[in-house]
């Protein structure tokens, strides 16, 4: 059985103020009318059996809105109380199925193009999952993004795994021409998953497993939630597993992460920024930028950022400020 395992569980905090607590990213409906969230789904119904949602307490109501206007009426939720990172989301997705389930987990923000080369690329990692593998997605890296995970591929065999590199590190990955970008989806039997996260994160594993027994109607408990370490499955998990495999692959993608990736999106899509490189975002008031060069300027109703495109990563830190307590 293959078990499409959608994360929602993150706040899109280097999308302020597009992303607010209150609607992150995922639930926006920018893009021909649907959600990054519905456009996830719908992408996966026909590869996979089934499909299980982990989001949290704040956004499940906008899940199951989302998934109401999609017509799908049976699908599983886990529903955390509190964001435990995704090395604790996949394992509550994978305490939830059986051992020899395939899990396709899928961030929920992604833009990608369905086609032949994705289907393709899907059905090898199942194939690959299958034989017991924990499979990655490359792609092929086209500026030294400091926010992505980093696979230094040989075929399929996978030499190493880097999360996040710094840029000086991230120039070299590209120079070298072997390194793939992870995609942030993966695919792996719901056991294999399990075996290699308790012998490498055995505290993770443990609350994880503690926290889903005591759940009630897919609800986790809050107490049971906070003593789970936080941390990526990146780190946690992919770039440790001997099992890794990677799938090079060829389909449109774009992680609309930060805003250097919306920047370099809009010009594949046509948005032109100016001679110096400056885009605005949002906003149909006549703007200048006068003595700047690669900043971005967004506005909504009630918010503007203006940022250098470099510092795309920190608008994070904006967010914590500003939404954390709200
Ligand atoms: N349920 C749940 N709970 N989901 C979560 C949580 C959580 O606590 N935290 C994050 N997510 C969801 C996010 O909503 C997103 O869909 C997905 O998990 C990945 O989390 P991000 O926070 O967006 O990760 P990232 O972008 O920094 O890095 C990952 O994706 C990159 C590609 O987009 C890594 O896998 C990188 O290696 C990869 O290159
Ligand atoms: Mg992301």
């Amino acid at each position: 059985k293959i078990t499409n395992v959608v994360l929602s569980g993150g706040v899109g905090s280097r999308l302020w103020p597009l992303s607010r607590k209150s609607c992150p990213k995922q639930y926006l409906p920018i893009f021909e009318e649907r959600t990054l969230f519905q456009k996830t789904v719908e992408r996966n119904q026909p590869l996979c059996d089934q499909l299980m949602i982990v989001g949290n307490q704040a956004n499940y109501e906008l899940s199951r809105k989302d998934i109401k206007g999609l017509g799908i009426t049976k699908y599983i939720e886990v529903i955390e109380a509190c964001p435990r990172n995704t090395a604790a989301a996949i394992a509550f997705a994978a305490f939830r199925s059986g051992p020899e389930d395939i899990l396709f987990v899928t961030p929920s923000d992604h833009l990608i193009t369905t086609g032949d080369a994705y289907t393709k690329s899907v059905e090898r990692a199942i194939e690959l999952a299958k034989e017991d593998h924990i499979v990655t997605f490359g792609l092929k890296p086209t500026r030294p993004e400091t926010g992505f995970g980093y696979i230094e591929a040989d075929g399929e065999s996978v030499k190493g795994f880097r999360e996040k590199p710094d840029l000086a590190t991230a120039e070299q990955f590209l120079e070298q021409g072997n390194f793939l970008w992870n995609s942030g989806m993966f695919c792996f039997k719901a056991q294999v998953f399990l075996s290699e996260l308790e012998s490498y994160e055995p505290e993770v594993f443990k609350r994880s497993q503690e926290a889903m027994e005591a759940a009630s109607d897919g609800f986790l408990d809050k107490e049971l939630s906070m003593k789970i370490p936080s941390i990526s499955v990146d780190y946690a998990v992919m770039e440790r597993t001997r099992k890794i495999k990677v799938v090079p692959s060829s389909f449109g993608w774009s992680d609309m992460g930060s805003f250097e990736s919306v920047f370099e999106y809009m010009e594949q899509h046509g948005y032109e920024p100016d001679a110096q490189g400056n885009m605005i975002i949002g906003s149909n008031v006549h703007t200048e930028f006068v003595g700047l060069e690669n900043t971005i300027l967004v506005q909504t109703k009630d918010a503007i950022l203006v940022l250098k495109k470099e510092s795309a990563q920190d608008v994070k830190k904006v967010f914590e400020k500003l939404e954390k307590d709200k």
